[in-house]
Order: C-alpha cells, then sequence, then structure tokens
C-alpha cells in the first residue's frame, strides 16, 4: 500500500469514530485546508519522475474524491442525529402539570374575599354584587338614612355630580336594597365590593373593601346573627375559639344595632387572635330595619333579616399580620410576592382556607 493510501486509510478511520460536527471539521481541516493532507501531497509531485508523478497524482485525486464522499456521508448522518437530539430536548408535555408556577400572586384582599365566600356558602349564602357608582337613593334614603346623617356630608363622601344624585357607594349595603328588590324573599347573599370615603391615614384609604351580609327570612331572630357571625369568626380565624362579644351600637338600617368585638393579646409585639383581654372591632350588624324592608317592598310583619358589614381589609390585616392598609394598594410587586397567596391554591373550607 502507498504512503497516500496508508494516510487515506488512516483520515477514513478518524472520520468514522468522529462523533460530532466539530470533530468532523477538524479532520476535514487537515486534509484539505491549504498545508492539510491534500496539498502536501500535490507539492511533492515535482520531485518525483514523470511515471511516478502520474500514478501519485491519480491517487491523490481518488483519495480526494473517496474521502470527500465520506465527509458528506458523515455530515448528513450526524446532521440527523444532532436534530433528533435537539427535538427532544426542546419538546414540551403540555399535558405536565407545572413544576415551579412563579408568575403572579393572588393580593390577599382577592384572598380574604374568596375565603369569606367560601366560608359563607357553606351555610347557604349566595354572592351579588353592585355598582361602586351608586345614587344618593340606594346608598342612604333607602336605608333609612335621615337627610342630616353626618356620613351624608360632603367632607366623607365622594358624589359625582353637584346636585349629589350620584356618589360613590360608601358602604356596600346598598347591595341589599338592590337585591331585594329585585327578588322575593327569603334573602340569604353577601355582596363584596369596593367602598369609597374620604379619608386617607395608616388605617383608612380613601377606596376600601366591605363585605355585606344579608339574611331575611320569617322569623329570624338575633340568635340567628349570633351564630352566624360566631361560625364565620371562627373559621375564618381559623380557631376552635374564639372570644367574642356583641356591643351595643347603632345604625340607620338596623334596629337594633351592634358592633362585633374580638378578644386579643399582643404577644413579643404579634397580635394573638380569640385570646386576652383586649377587643378589637371587626364588624357592624343589626335587625334589618323595617323601613329598609318596607322600601324594598317587603312586609316587616311577614319578614325579619339581619345584615352585616365587614371591613375586608382589617381582617386581611390581622389574619395576614399586614400593619400598613396603604401597602395593600402601593402595587409594589415585592410586597406582593411576600404577602400574596399562590393563583392555584383556590381557598375551601374542607381544603383548608390560608394552609
Ligand atoms: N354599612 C356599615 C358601615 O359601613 C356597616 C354595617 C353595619 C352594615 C351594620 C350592616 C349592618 O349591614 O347591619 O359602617
Amino acid at each position: 500500500m502507498s504512503e497516500i493510501e496508508k494516510l487515506k486509510e488512516e483520515f477514513k478511520i478518524k472520520i468514522d469514530k468522529a462523533q460530532n460536527s466539530k470533530e468532523v471539521d477538524i479532520i476535514r481541516s487537515k486534509i484539505f485546508s491549504k498545508n492539510g493532507f491534500i496539498n502536501s501531497e500535490f507539492k511533492k509531485l515535482g520531485t518525483l519522475s514523470p511515471d511516478d508523478r502520474k500514478k501519485a497524482a491519480s491517487e491523490i485525486n481518488n483519495a480526494k474524491e473517496d474521502l470527500l464522499k465520506l465527509f458528506n456521508d458523515k455530515a448528513e448522518s450526524l446532521l440527523e442525529v444532532e436534530i433528533d437530539e435537539q427535538v427532544k430536548k426542546e419538546k414540551d408535555d403540555v399535558t405536565l402539570p407545572e413544576q415551579e408556577f412563579k408568575i403572579g400572586k393572588i393580593h390577599p384582599v382577592s384572598q380574604v374575599i374568596d375565603e369569606i365566600s367560601s366560608i359563607f356558602s357553606e351555610i347557604g349564602f349566595s354572592v351579588e354584587e353592585g355598582p361602586d357608582v351608586e345614587s344618593e337613593y340606594y346608598n342612604f334614603s333607602a336605608l333609612n338614612t335621615p337627610e342630616n346623617h353626618p356620613a351624608k356630608d360632603m367632607h366623607d363622601t365622594f358624589y359625582i355630580e353637584e346636585n349629589k344624585k350620584t356618589l360613590l357607594r360608601t358602604h356596600t349595603s346598598p347591595v341589599q336594597i338592590r337585591t331585594m328588590l329585585k327578588g322575593k324573599p327569603p334573602f340569604k347573599i353577601i355582596a363584596p365590593g369596593r367602598t369609597y370615603r374620604s379619608d386617607s391615614d395608616q388605617t383608612h384609604t380613601p377606596m376600601f373593601h366591605q363585605l355585606e351580609g344579608l339574611h331575611v327570612d320569617k322569623n329570624i331572630t338575633m340568635g340567628h346573627l349570633k351564630g352566624c357571625l360566631n361560625y364565620f369568626i371562627k373559621e375564618f380565624f381559623e380557631l376552635e375559639k374564639i372570644k367574642m362579644r356583641f356591643r351595643p351600637s347603632h345604625f340607620p338600617f338596623t334596629e337594633p344595632s351592634a358592633e362585633v368585638d374580638i378578644g386579643y393579646r399582643i404577644e413579643k409585639n404579634k397580635i394573638v387572635i380569640g385570646e386576652g383581654d383586649k377587643w378589637l372591632e371587626i364588624l357592624g350588624c343589626g335587625m334589618v330595619h323595617p323601613n329598609v324592608l318596607k322600601n324594598s317592598k317587603i312586609n316587616p310583619s311577614k319578614f325579619q333579616g339581619f345584615a352585616f358589614g365587614i371591613g375586608i381589609d382589617r381582617l386581611a390585616m390581622l389574619k395576614y399580620g399586614i400593619n400598613d392598609l396603604r401597602s395593600f394598594f402601593e402595587c409594589d410587586y415585592r410586597w406582593l410576592n411576600y404577602y400574596g397567596f399562590d393563583p392555584l391554591d383556590v381557598p375551601t373550607n374542607y381544603r383548608g382556607l390560608s394552609k
């Protein structure tokens, strides 16, 4: 075997063993570059006798052709393997569950609304909604609020028109009237939503959230109200026992009216809910005033009801240890990442609300 053929055979083995296109390129340049195998062999031709030169030249040309063909075949088969590997790497099985779900968090206020809705739906309440821009009639008059009531003051209420006929609702209570006017008793609803008052400091923001509750039926008493709220508060704070008191109060739309306080104490600078000798007001409630029933086309001698109004933001702060109400509305992504909830973890009573 000539020297050229020997070298050719060696290169053939190397090409065959190459694992990827990078290795193939290295071998190719050793053969075909300016100072590679083929050119160096051609350069030697000048030193040979005419006969040897002819023979050697044809051997070099043969080697060149053989090796070129080998390279083409090798390149083709490597390309196939590489494409297969790439496809395997890039293939996503869209039916698999997400391993790491990092996009977006549920705001504590939304979480608390979901929790409260789940708690009340367990005992037969359905969810109603009303508009943020409300009429003076539904927000005040129909709720038995007298003309000179301090809540109607320009300093407290955002009026939309100068004639004071439309406003941003100051509470969710108008949803009581809207619900009763569009149906027939019994009613058993909650209505979460945004409410507005002209107020701003560490514990007040111009927009905040409330949740209204209304249960109207025959023979409804304060006892039902107490039982319902007791159940709600225990479920919400996820506690077996919770200290709670009804304190007499006044609202134009309920008679009698009460405010509910829960017991708490401070331990190592943290608030412990449910026990202790301090009291914290968390909601207003009472028996629906007969005038409110009349304004909603319901006969108060046949039907009675209880109602309550809860400050949602306040409850969220208490349950999740958030100190400044204003942080709720700052849209700070870092804050939301810390205090927010997993969007796939929907709160339900039986599966757990917050855990
Ligand atoms: N609407 C009252 C407020 O914003 C809260 C309230 C109190 C609602 C008593 C009620 C109720 O339904 O019965 O302060």
